[in-house]
């Protein structure tokens, strides 16, 4: 395993209920729009790649489909096991996965490829796993970010916070644009068909102190960077936090937070 998948794994460790609590929020918006664009629906047999706290592998079981998920991180798997006892939720990690060529119809990956150190080794396995016809969407961040996802990262740049050797970056030779063509060249570069990719913009609204608490917990990159901090620098980060999320304050106190991300599709012929 590469630096940044090692450094994944510890990252996601024992974070389940933190990340539900606050991040797992946000991406749960695109999780409709994600089984849309895989076709997910009733007798759909559906893998739930990364599935975290289950979102995805709930609303494809709500909508009658047939349902496997699977994570790398222990407590996301016991948690989506939980929350979701219709699915069955197992430990797997991209780029092998433990299913035979094109076992489902539809695959999909909601903010995963972005924590992957081999984006084009996951989604080849992506495709193999998806049958004659069978569609892969995924999501990720786009880049450059949008306002309010870029808010912590300038809070720590103005706290003079500094990115530890600890929290990789990826292989320059494994990197892609985070843009619709970046994403689509990685489908199509994986082997799929008639790749496509949207922007999906939305303002996520959320409590200061919970959008906080979530990266004082690790959760994120920018989390991950908070506890590597000394106290005396998270404290200033936390001051140009509260002076910089004033401009996304609504009327009742909470923040108004505009997010963007990438949701590309594919078939596999
Ligand atoms: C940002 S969370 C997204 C979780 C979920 N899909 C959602 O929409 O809330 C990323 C998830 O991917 C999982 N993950 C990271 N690297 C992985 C890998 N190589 N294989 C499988 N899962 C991975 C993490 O454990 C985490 O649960």
């Amino acid at each position: 395993m590469g630096d940044f998948d090692a450094f994944e794994r510890e990252a996601w460790a024992g974070r389940a209920e933190a990340y539900a609590r606050s991040f797992g929020l946000l991406c749960a918006h695109t999780v409709p729009m994600l089984l849309d664009a895989a076709g997910v629906g009733a007798g759909v047999r559906v893998l739930d790649v990364g599935t975290g706290p289950g979102t995805a592998a709930a609303l494809a079981v709500r909508r009658g489909a047939e349902v496997f998920a699977v994570d790398a991180e222990p407590s996301m798997v016991e948690r989506a096991a939980r929350a979701v006892p219709e699915a069955r939720v197992q430990h797997a990690l991209l780029p092998e996965l433990p299913f035979a060529d094109g076992e489902f119809d539809a695959v999909v990956a909601n903010f995963v490829v972005n924590h992957v150190g081999r984006p084009a080794a996951a989604l080849a396995e992506l495709r193999r796993v998806a049958g004659p016809g069978g569609r892969v969407a995924v999501t990720i961040w786009s880049a450059p970010p949008a306002p309010g996802q870029a808010l912590v990262d300038q809070a720590l740049r103005a706290g003079g916070a500094v990115r530890p050797p600890s929290v990789p970056t990826l292989d320059a030779e494994d990197d892609f644009p985070r843009t619709e063509e970046g994403l689509t060249g990685l489908l199509t570069a994986a082997g799929l068909a008639g790749a496509r990719c949207t922007t999906v913009r939305w303002d996520h609204v959320v409590d200061p102190e919970v959008w906080w608490a979530g990266r004082a917990a690790g959760i994120a990159t920018s989390g991950q960077i908070l506890l590597a901090q000394p106290p005396g620098v998270v404290a200033e980060v936390r001051r140009h936090y509260d002076e910089l999320a004033a401009q996304f304050r609504t009327a009742d106190g909470a923040l108004s937070l505009p997010h963007s991300a990438l949701l590309a599709w594919a078939t596999t012929s």
